[in-house]
């Protein structure tokens, strides 16, 4: 039994059912609400009625479907890249892209220090070194590369830190890397929340891809489970042929596969979804204004409202949860105090949802957080 979450029951795009109960529901990273959307459900269940519930074997032995050609073909599309290549889930997706990079000749790696966990393991199991740098420090990431003029340097980073509210500069780094060099974004908080189609941090910031790496999960803003690397078709081949962490895991579920199939399908075709995201996103950073709370990263799906100590993020989360809400306290690399609430919109919250969360916030927030 988890002590520190409660374990869920039922969920919808909008609530979660927690010891019986219905609550309105401000959590995880579900930003466009697709995971519940009925076509996504039909397409999962049609793919389980047709394939089974499982993978079965290795995309590299006899586990690929017509479904994964089919989902990398259409994430490629998306993302305007050569080619994409579908994985169990994201932290596999940044495991198989470094190693498929390494096996390229890659043999530095500059880490922004926020980076999430799987970039940091991912240059850990390949062996290439590894240099740190603090969060976005641009000039940095320039010494670095004067400094080892002679390889062919990699730049790790998320495209996005949810938690931090803040962009990578990827358009800095980008303007000043060596040729051979690449940036690998982990943009599993942009997809489906930024850039003018939701194609994440590289349409946001409008920049060619020619020199950029992307992977990102499929259970966050696709609602669905899995991951993917996007890329030039080389480097994507590459990974298919050379990764471990590809070769030798199964292939993505099928259900899941048709369901993240279907839901790319949704947030092209259906733009008023990120619309209601976006309107969401700025009712959010409005609620915390008016409550204030000093909110970075507004342009995110996402309030994060710090504590000095764990036990009071905790307090608040118990009292929104007796008002109907559930808001965890959460401790997860970025977090930045000891504790804090995560809260998180969907473009599917109705306006009565958002005035809920904020009459309920200015009821229960303590002086001291922020
Ligand atoms: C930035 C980032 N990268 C990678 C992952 C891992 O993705 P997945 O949960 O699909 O393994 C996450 C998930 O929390 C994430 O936030």
């Amino acid at each position: 039994m988890n002590r520190e979450h409660p374990a869920i029951g039922a969920t919808t795009a909008r609530t979660v059912e927690i010891d019986g109960v219905e609550l309105l529901a401000f959590h995880g990273c579900g930003y466009l609400g697709l995971a519940h959307e009925p076509q996504v459900i039909d397409a999962a269940r049609e793919a389980l009625a047709r394939h089974g519930a499982s993978g079965l074997a290795s995309r590299r032995t006899s586990g690929n479907l017509e479904l994964h050609e089919r989902l990398e073909s259409r994430l490629a599309d998306f993302m305007g890249t050569e080619a994409a290549l579908v994985t169990e889930d994201g932290f596999i997706a940044d495991l198989s892209a470094l190693q498929g990079l390494a096996a390229r000749g890659h043999d530095l790696g500059l880490l922004d220090a926020d980076a999430h966990p799987s970039l940091v393991a991912g240059a850990t199991i390949t062996g290439i070194e590894r240099f740190d740098y603090g969060p976005g420090d641009v000039n940095r990431v320039i010494a670095l590369l004067d400094r080892h003029a002679d390889r062919r340097p990699l730049v790790l980073t998320d495209g996005v830190f949810g938690m931090h509210g803040r962009m990578a500069p990827i358009p800095d780094i980008l303007r000043h890397l060596p040729d051979g060099g690449l940036v690998l974004v982990d943009d599993c908080h942009g997809v489906g929340v930024l850039g003018e189609r939701g194609r994440g941090t590289i349409e946001a910031f409008r920049v060619p891809m020619d020199h950029v790496l992307l992977t990102s999960s499929l259970s966050k803003a696709l609602g669905s489970s899995g991951g993917f690397v996007a890329g030039s078709s080389a480097v994507i081949e590459s990974i298919r042929r050379s990764a471990e962490a590809f070769t030798t895991t199964t292939g993505l579920a099928p259900p899941a596969a048709a369901a993240a199939l279907a839901a790319v399908e949704r947030l092209d075709s259906e733009p008023e979804r990120l619309e209601r995201l976006r309107a969401n996103i700025g009712q959010l950073h409005r609620t915390a204004r008016r409550v204030g709370i000093r909110s970075t990263g507004t342009f995110l799906p996402v309030l994060r409202i710090d504590f000095t100590t764990e036990i009071e993020a905790r307090r608040l989360s118990a009292a929104l949860h007796v008002e109907g809400l559930y808001a965890p306290a959460v401790r997860y690399p970025g977090s930045v105090g000891a504790g804090a609430v995560r809260i998180a919109v969907t473009s599917e919250h109705t306006a009565h949802d958002l005035r809920r969360l904020e009459d309920a916030l200015e009821r229960h927030l303590p002086e001291s957080s922020d």
